[in-house]
């Protein structure tokens, strides 16, 4: 059995990591466009790296929960059966084990470099005087985070999953951002049982076959465990 999954803010919600439309949501005191998109980078690039330096420096005050575990898990199972896709910026589906994840929005520990294009891994602080590895350019990096406007990764590879899948199962996401939202529509054309976890109904809830509502720190494990008592 092929299984897609899709994760959102929602799976590590309770790891700490605040969602994003939440009234607590991360970009209180921040307009989107300041912060998510390429044209605010450009006009203030200061602000949008102390933005993603203090997400950066979240990241270990942070642990992954049981939910971020049993997708490991379930892979550690069905192994390259399992096509695991997140819209999170975050490792914690890493650091609970996952070894192959798509992260289609970027990740907060890549750095992107402006003028010769690489990619590569930033753990610290980035500044106006960081320098890329690669080119040597200065001050010409940014977080490695798909803005609005941008176009998302492993979009190709994304496609193919999903044409192809027997299960998808979207867990704690909006549905309100593209393409991430459509995944639903194209993996019901082909023919694959959709679900979708999240504790409220989603905007997109009626284009699945099945709900399951709760928090994903329960309701992930106890679905995981009915996937792998049928393997
Ligand atoms: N378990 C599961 N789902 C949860 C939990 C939980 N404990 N707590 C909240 N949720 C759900 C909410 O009900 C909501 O549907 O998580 C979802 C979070 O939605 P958003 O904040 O919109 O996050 P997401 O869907 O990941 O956003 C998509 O939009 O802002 C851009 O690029 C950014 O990747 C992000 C994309």
């Amino acid at each position: 059995m092929k299984i897609v999954i899709l994760t959102g803010a929602g799976i590590s919600a309770e790891s700490g990591v605040p969602t994003f439309r939440a009234s607590d949501g991360l970009w209180e005191g921040h307009r989107v466009e300041e912060v998510a998109t390429p044209e605010g980078f450009e006009r203030n690039p200061g602000l949008v790296h102390d933005f993603y330096n203090m997400r950066r420096a979240q990241l270990s005050h942070v642990e992954p929960n049981p939910a971020h575990r049993a997708l490991a898990r379930l892979e550690e199972h069905i192994g390259e059966n399992l096509t695991l896709i997140t819209q999170n910026v975050d490792d914690l589906h890493e650091r609970g084990g996952s070894k192959r994840v798509l992260h289609m929005h970027g990740s907060l520990l890549s750095a992107l470099c402006n003028s010769c294009g690489e990619r590569f891994r930033w753990l610290g602080k980035m500044s106006l005087t960081s320098k890329c590895p690669f080119c040597k350019a200065i001050g010409l990096e940014r977080p490695d985070i798909v803005w609005f406007g941008e176009m998302p990764y492993y979009l190709g590879e994304i496609e193919a999953a999903l044409i192809d899948c027997d299960v998808f199962v979207s867990i704690g996401t909006s549905g309100m951002v593209n393409p991430a939202a459509s995944f639903v529509q194209i993996a019901h054309n082909c023919g694959a049982h959709t679900i979708e976890i999240n504790p409220y109904p989603t905007q997109n809830a009626h284009h699945f076959a099945e709900q399951i509502q709760g928090p994903a720190g329960s309701e992930v494990p106890r679905w995981v465990e009915t996937v792998l008592a049928k393997e």
